[in-house]
C-alpha cells in the first residue's frame, strides 16, 4: 500500500454482542466488476465491495473502456460489448491478485498489448501460474522472474483441457475468462473444488458453463449481457466477527444479507466443530448465491479444537489466520497443514502468524505448510507487526480482544484493503 501507515490500538473486551450488514463480497464484487466491463450494456451493482482491492478492479475496466459510475457502494458499469480498448497507461492492479490474475485471462484473447502492475506486495506474488495455461492457449505472456509487471500481447485462443496444479479460484478463473473468448470448449479440472463465484457470475451475465464433480467448461464466442446485481455481504469479513464472537461465552452475533455460498461457508462447520452454536436464517439465492442471515453464539465451556489439512485448508484459505489467531484461546489448539499457499498471500502468512503469536507470549510450531498452535495458552497485549497485510492486521485485532493488556496493530491501515469499516464495526459490537 502507498498510504501512510497507521496504529490502533486493541483494548481486551468483555463482550460481543449486537447486529451487523456487511459490505459486499470482496470475490463477487470483483466478478461482476471485471464481467459488467466486458459485457454489453449496463450493470447495476448495490452493496458493492468498499476495500481499495474491488476499487482496482473498477479502474482497471473503466481504463479499459468500460463507462464506470460511482455512487457509494452503487455502481453502474457500462461494459464494452466484448472489445476493450488498448489503454493509454498501465493498468494498476493495486494490492490485489485476484484483480491481476483473473483480469489476464479476460485481457488474453483481445487482439492487443496490455502491462498490468502492482504495489510492491502484489509485485512478489508468483504469476507464472496464469502465464501458463494462457501461453498453452496461445497468448504471449512477459514477466519479470515470474513476478509482475505482466505484459500481455493478446492474440485469438484457443481452447485448452487444463489441470490447475495448484488449488485456486484465480487460475480458475483466468483460464475460464480467457475461455469464454476462445475458439472452442475450455476445460479446466481442479482436485479440490474452489469458490465457484466465476461460474456462477458468467452464469448470470448469460453464458452457459458446464459443471462435473471436479471440472468445469466453458465453449468460447459466448455474449455477455448486463446484470442487475445486489451483492451479499462478504463472508471472509464477517470470519474475523464470527471467531471474536465465539471466543466470549454469552455473546450473541447476528449477520443480515451474509454470502453464505458453499464453497466460501467452511468456517461455518469449522467453528461448529469447535462448539460454537451457529444459526442460519432466512436462506435465499441471489445470482445464484445462496445469501441468508447467521447468528454465532459461544460455547459456554470456551471453543474446542481442530486440525484443517487437505481441502479444507484450500476452502478455508482467507480464513486460516484468524483461526491461527485465535489457536491459544482454544482447548486442544488449531493445526493447520496443507497451506503453503498461504506463504505466497499478500505476507507469507504462516511466518507472520507465527511471528505475532509469539510476539504476544504463545508458544507456536511453524511448519513449511502450516502451523501448530496448542491451546489453553494465555496471551498479552504486543506490538503487532501487520506487514501490510490487511488479513494479519485484522486477525490480530480479534486475538487482542482475549489478551492482557492492550496490543498495537502496526499498519492497522491496510484492513481497508478488503473491509474499510472494520475497526469502527469492532468498536460497534465489542463490550469492554
Ligand atoms: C480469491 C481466491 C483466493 C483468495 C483470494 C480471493 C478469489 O486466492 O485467497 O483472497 O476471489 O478467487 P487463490 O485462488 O489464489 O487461492
Amino acid at each position: 500500500m502507498h498510504a501512510v501507515s497507521t496504529e490502533r490500538i486493541i483494548q481486551p473486551a468483555r463482550n460481543i454482542e449486537g447486529s451487523l450488514r456487511l459490505p459486499g463480497d470482496k470475490s463477487i464484487s470483483h466478478r461482476y466488476a471485471l464481467l459488467g466491463g466486458l459485457a454489453e450494456g449496463t450493470t447495476r451493482l448495490t452493496n458493492f465491495s468498499t476495500g481499495a482491492d474491488c476499487a482496482s478492479s473498477l479502474t482497471c475496466v473503466e481504463a479499459l473502456g468500460a463507462k464506470v459510475v460511482r455512487n457509494g457502494a452503487s455502481i453502474e458499469i457500462t461494459g464494452v460489448a466484448g472489445r476493450f480498448r488498448a489503454p493509454a497507461h498501465p493498468l494498476d492492479c493495486g494490492n490485489s491478485g485476484s484483480t491481476m490474475r483473473m483480469l489476464s485471462g479476460l485481457l488474453a484473447p483481445q487482439t492487443a498489448s496490455f502491462t498490468l502492475i502492482g504495489d510492491p506486495s502484489l509485485s512478489r506474488r508468483p504469476m507464472e501460474r496464469v502465464r501458463t495455461p494462457l501461453s498453452q492457449m496461445g497468448a504471449r505472456i512477459e514477466l519479470t522472474e515470474g513476478h509482475a509487471p505482466l505484459t500481455i500481447h493478446g492474440a485469438p485462443l484457443t481452447a485448452i483441457d487444463y489441470t490447475t496444479p495448484i488449488p485456486s479460484a484465480q487460475i480458475k478463473t483466468a483460464v475460464l475468462f480467457a475461455g469464454l473468448q476462445a475458439h472452442g470448449r475450455t476445460t479446466l479440472r481442479e482436485a479440490v473444488r474452489t469458490r465457484d463465484h466465476s461460474e456462477l457470475a458468467l452464469r448470470a451475465f448469460g453464458a452457459q458453463v458446464e459443471r462435473s464433480k471436479d471440472s468445469v467448461s466453458i465453449a468460447g464466442g459466448q455474449p455477455l449481457h448486463a446484470i442487475d446485481a445486489a451483492i451479499p455481504g462478504d463472508i471472509s469479513s464477517a470470519a474475523f466477527f464470527l471467531c471474536a464472537a465465539a471466543l466470549f461465552p454469552g455473546s450473541n452475533l447476528l449477520f443480515d444479507d451474509l454470502g453464505l455460498n458453499p464453497t466460501r461457508a467452511t468456517l461455518l462447520d469449522v467453528l461448529t466443530t469447535l462448539g460454537a452454536h451457529i444459526g442460519v436464517l432466512n436462506l435465499e439465492t441471489k445470482n445464484d448465491e445462496l445469501v441468508g442471515t447467521v447468528q454465532v453464539n459461544a460455547p459456554p465451556a470456551g471453543l474446542t479444537g481442530a486440525t484443517i489439512s487437505g481441502a479444507l485448508s484450500a476452502q478455508l484459505i482467507d480464513e486460516l489466520p484468524v483461526l491461527a489467531a485465535i489457536g491459544p484461546y482454544t482447548q486442544s489448539g488449531i493445526r493447520i497443514r496443507d497451506a503453503k499457499e498461504l506463504r505466497v498471500k499478500e505476507s507469507d502468512r504462516i511466518a507472520l502468524v507465527a511471528a505475532n503469536l509469539r510476539a504476544m507470549g504463545a508458544e507456536v510450531e511453524e511448519f513449511d505448510d502450516g502451523l501448530d498452535v496448542p491451546g489453553g495458552q494465555t496471551l498479552h497485549g504486543a506490538e503487532i507487526d501487520s506487514g501490510g497485510d490487511h488479513r494479519i492486521a485484522m486477525a490480530f485485532s480479534v486475538a487482542a480482544l482475549r489478551a492482557t493488556g492492550d496490543t498495537l496493530i502496526r499498519g492497522a491501515e491496510s484492513a481497508s484493503i478488503s473491509f474499510p469499516e472494520f475497526f469502527d464495526l469492532l468498536d460497534r459490537v465489542v463490550e469492554r
